[in-house]
């Protein structure tokens, strides 16, 4: 029987955990756990705080605080967040305590002995005002590859490219703002070009022909390009010090000391179980799955460095499977930590309380698992409110209510197979959307299964549409009973199939039901092929004894207004002001001849960088229709080429709807979005404006121009 070590992306301790990271990692690490659990499988989840690194440093510096105090501070933060959304790790640890760095010092020093980390004289950026070299995010330049002028020596983060320090065009201190002169010093290289020719590595590679495309194609570009030795040491003070003589002032190379955290966990919750050597069957045994749960700016650590750094360690297990996703946008654009541009858990927790598997649902259901996704609250309010209330929480309520009208809350009989063939369909389409379920989380693909799930709930109305059991509360109260203790049974399996995804409404189901299902009960339906589990009538009768009283019914959710929508938005950008809620005025367009227009002055002169702030793309337009009771606007839907988006554009005047779709034209992509008419305006069309006041499109229309192209 297999063992699972899943392993959550260890989250930077340099600020709260926002949706982006939910998605990425956490949010599927958890749900892949409690379906493992449910299974009977032996797992472990371990994650923990990732306290080291020119990430913390460069926060604690910009905060005024030392860097031992932020850490302590998010690890509180993060560690709480994780807790109230219902995220469980087996265990929960910290790459600043003690095990810790003794483990990574101890990992470190046996790579050395075996010959893996070379001694290398190279020359590095030293800050000569503030002293000190600049490793990593210390410096800032242009990047290469799409001329963002704030990348960092390690990455860009505006396309995601990684860097090494040379790469950057006109680099520059973060400490002081200097340009940095070159100083030679001593680092400890692993060789990773020779280390993809170790025995162990060999075999791993073959199993990554079946992992996920974006997975294996950051691996396969990174291995194609030549791997060269990369230095797994730094001229730093915060972290772990280099476990060798003449290495004072250096520290373990973040990324080397990470991924060792997750091994250092394990053994830190062995100890804590007084089972020392119990890391031993997840670390070492060949019975064990290593499973990464990462985002894809992490992939390549998981898949490469990490594996390597096992490999020549030895009887390392290698990972089984990295499903990393995507990005997760927001309202249309990329989260940004700097520009508030983010969803935090903490404080989505505090200001709607209560509403954990909301937030749990929204996120699964557009998990960016093969292609970047988005977050929009407005998104977030039609999920809750015609999928979570209106299929799921309506179908509980409904035989909840109908029961206890019926029998004071008593189940009755099963139906026989015979009986009905709203019955038997109804079994047939749960039996097989079960199946669709568990094939869909053995690929991770849990955004899909997520689907399935609620499909049985849909599944559930139909049926309760199909046999209107209140009609026959008052013509055939037998039947009613059977039709409705079948239903009953479907809560019943509700329960056991949500438990992985909204954890907190399996349970308000449970204390609904008055039932709770059994270990046995639980392995069986996740179980494919498992003989007590075929989804038949008979199957189900363990659930629910015959007579069983249901508790008293109470909402599983309940709508959300348009007010929480509208605040949270608002929330997002500070830039946000009362004007949002209004509709655009435009100025009366009609001017007398020859009139000069007052903007046909130039405007103030822009920087460079306030200009590249702007992201401009062709965007082509897919619809457009009046908005009722705003003669001025039009709702239009564009194409963005990755993305499809609505704009509320006050032109309705100068154009027929219809005139416009198909034209292509230019667009601010990255307005923050406004409510405008009750609907959320995710940028504006750029137009122009003729001597007459009337506005033209402005767009390429051709020349193998295709949406979602960018101008600049
Ligand atoms: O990207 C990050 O947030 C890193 N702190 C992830 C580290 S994962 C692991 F290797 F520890
Ligand atoms: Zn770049």
């Amino acid at each position: 029987m297999p063992r699972y070590l899943l392993t959550a992306a260890l989250p930077y301790a340099n600020g709260p955990i926002h949706i982006g990271h939910l998605a990425g990692c956490y949010l599927p690490a958890d749900v892949y756990h409690r379906y493992l659990k449910a299974k009977g499988e032996d797992a472990l989840l371990i994650c923990g705080t990732d306290e080291h690194g020119v990430a913390i440093t460069l926060q604690a510096r910009k905060e005024g605080v030392t860097p031992q105090e932020l850490v302590d501070r998010n690890f509180k933060v993060i560690h709480q967040a994780f807790e109230g959304l219902g995220i469980v790790f087996t265990h929960f640890s910290r790459t600043s305590r003690e095990i810790h760095h003794r483990e990574a010092q101890a990992f470190f020093l046996d790579l050395y002995n075996k010959g893996f980390l070379k001694e290398k004289t190279t020359s590095q950026f030293y800050d000569p005002v503030a002293g000190t070299f600049l490793a990593d995010r210390y410096l800032v330049g242009t990047c290469p590859h799409c001329s963002f002028d704030g990348a960092y020596g390690d990455q860009c983060e505006k396309c995601g490219t990684s860097l090494s320090p040379d790469e950057l065009q006109y680099p520059r201190s973060v400490l002081s703002g200097s340009v940095p002169e070159k100083r030679e010093t001593n680092n400890w290289f692993l060789p990773m070009d020779e280390m993809l020719h170790l025995p162990e590595f060999a075999t791993y590679t073959e199993r990554i022909a079946r992992w996920k495309s974006n997975v294996k194609g950051q691996f396969n570009s990174w291995v194609q390009q030549g791997l060269q030795p990369r230095s797994m040491t730094r001229d730093l003070d915060w972290g772990v010090k280099v476990p060798l003589e003449g290495a004072e002032g250096k520290v373990l190379y973040v990324w080397f000391d990470a991924p060792i955290g997750y091994l250092s966990a394990t053994k830190e919750y062995m100890d804590l179980q007084g089972n020392p050597e119990g890391w031993r069957d997840y670390w070492e045994s060949e019975d064990s799955r290593l499973v990464h749960f990462i985002g894809k700016d992490n992939i390549v650590f998981h898949t490469l460095i990490f594996p390597m750094m096992l490999a020549a360690h030895g009887q390392m297990v290698l990972p089984w499977q990295v499903p990393a996703n995507e990005f997760m946008n927001l309202e249309g654009r990329k989260l940004s930590t700097s520009r508030g541009w983010a969803v935090w858990l903490h404080e989505y927790l505090q200001d709607i309380p209560g509403r954990q598997d909301e937030l749990r649902y929204t996120l699964l259901c557009n998990l960016p698992e093969t292609k970047d996704a988005d977050f929009s609250w407005q998104d977030y309010q039609l999920r809750v409110n015609s999928e979570l209330v209106a299929i799921l929480g309506n179908f509980v309520n409904r035989v909840m209510v109908l029961t206890h009208k019926l029998s004071d809350g008593h189940c009755g009989d099963l139906p026989t197979v015979e009986a009905n063939t709203s019955h038997v369909s109804l079994e047939l389409e749960l039996a097989g959307t079960r199946q669709e379920i568990l094939l869909a989380m053995e690929q991770f693909r849990l955004r899909e299964a997520m689907a399935g799930v609620i499909h049985l709930a849909r599944l559930g109305n139909r049926y309760l549409a199909e046999t209107e059991p209140w009609k026959l509360l008052k013509t055939d109260s037998e039947a009613a009973s059977r039709v409705l203790r079948l239903a009953a049974e479907l809560c019943a399996e509700l329960c056991i199939a949500l438990e992985p995804f909204l954890p907190f409404t399996a349970s308000k189901l449970s204390h609904q039901l008055q039932w709770q299902a059994s270990a046995q009960e639980r392995e069986a339906w996740w179980n494919p092929g498992s003989a007590d589990s075929k989804g038949t009538v008979d199957a189900r009768t363990r659930y629910l004894a015959q007579g069983h009283r249901l508790g008293p019914a109470a909402l599983l959710f309940v709508p959300i207004e348009d007010e929480l929508i509208q605040a949270q938005i608002h929330k997002l950008s500070p830039m946000n002001d009362s004007k949002l809620e209004n509709d655009p005025k435009p100025e009366n367009k009609s001017k007398p001849e020859n009139t000069p227009k007052p903007d046909a002055e130039l405007k103030p002169e822009v920087t460079y960088d306030q200009f590249a702030a702007l992201d401009l793309r062709i965007a082509t337009i897919l619809s457009a229709q009046p908005v009722p009771g705003a003669d001025k606007v039009l709702e239009i839907k564009v194409d963005l080429g990755d993305e499809q988006r609505t704009v509320v554009s006050g032109i309705a005047q100068h154009f027929q709807p219809e005139e416009l779709v198909g034209k292509q034209v230019l667009m601010l992509t990255n307005l923050a979005p406004r409510k405008i008419r009750g609907i959320v305006s995710q940028g504006m069309l750029l137009m122009a404006e003729n001597q007459e006041g009337q506005l033209v499109l402005v767009g390429p229309n051709g020349n193998g121009i295709l949406p979602g192209d960018r101008v600049s």
